[in-house]
């Protein structure tokens, strides 16, 4: 089933799905159409349903402990930004006719949305680099490992994360080591103790600590885990710092989540701007 499942969903298009699967799960009264639309398309339904079946399955302690050996080490490549936002652009599935928008349309809608609304400009320049992790995808990363939402790993699975049914396969699960629901973590030891599944946003923030301020790494280390900015469900791993710093991972979530529109952003009137905000706070190149 796993080689079936890789053959037949690029990344770019597991992306798209997992999009639409937050917006059916997280709906504005602007989205719900959509979202309702694809609640009844049963074989995207069924794609994001073995993608979570698959990072749900296979996202143990000792997986991210290997995986945080194998890519905080940055021994890949030396890129600029818009080189990394370039390469993360070949992820494109040219055969796919239903793909809209590429990855820098996505970065630059939800940095505009941003700027639009008059936040400090690192913060603009957060919402244009939040993805960049994604180019694990061209390291030959399984989708699992790149994208999804993403939870603590090392203490008990909340049933508040997507599909919670499928970590009786992860093998965790029965670990006594694990399970606890503090497992190896003390209560309140606050997240940076903590070690999430892995995936773009704890890579790019390792990429990004010594560039740019607290709340941006915030916004882009924690976007993805849903369990807590939108359920709340690891309240008891929060120290009072989390608590504070989290204001700004949900501030950031609705214009990641919702800033998509169907008219493409000009990217290269737009570039210079950005290029100016890159050279603001960011190295020339930066390592993978
Ligand atoms: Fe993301
Ligand atoms: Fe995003």
């Amino acid at each position: 089933m796993s080689e079936n499942y890789k053959e037949t969903v690029s990344p770019h298009e597991m992306e798209e799905l997992w999009e639409q699967d937050l917006l059916q799960r997280y709906p504005t009264e602007n989205t719900k159409a959509k979202a309702d639309y694809r609640n009844y398309e049963s074989p995207a339904r069924d794609t994001v349903r073995e993608f979570y079946r698959m990072n749900h399955t296979y996202q143990t302690y000792e997986f991210v402990r290997q995986k945080e050996q194998e890519f905080l080490a940055f021994n890949r490549r030396e890129m600029s930004l818009w080189d990394a936002v370039d390469y993360l652009n070949t992820l494109i599935d040219d055969s796919d006719p239903d793909i809209d928008l590429d990855q820098t349309q996505h970065l630059l809608q939800t940095a505009e949305a941003i700027r639009a609304d008059g936040h400090p400009d690192w913060f603009v320049l957060t919402g244009f680099l939040h993805d960049l992790g994604k180019v694990l995808c061209l390291f030959g990363e399984p989708q699992w490992a790149v994208v999804g939402d993403t939870f603590p790993v090392g203490c008990a699975y909340s049933d508040k994360i997507v599909y919670p049914e499928f970590f009786t396969a992860n093998p965790d699960y029965y670990d006594e080591r694990y399970n606890s629901t503090y497992g190896v973590y003390a209560p309140n030891c606050g997240l940076r103790n903590v070690h999430l599944s892995w995936g773009h946003d704890e890579y790019l923030y390792h990429i990004m600590k010594d560039y740019l301020p607290e709340p941006a790494l915030y916004m882009i280390r924690y976007h993805s885990f849903y369990a807590q900015h939108r359920e709340e469900a690891y309240n008891h791993l929060m120290d009072d710092h989390d608590r504070e710093l989290f204001k700004w991972v949900r501030a950031f979530n609705p214009y990641d989540l919702y800033s998509k529109s169907p008219s493409p952003p000009d990217v290269k009137k737009l570039r210079p701007y950005y290029e100016d905000l890159a050279a603001k706070y960011l190295p020339d190149t930066l390592r993978f």
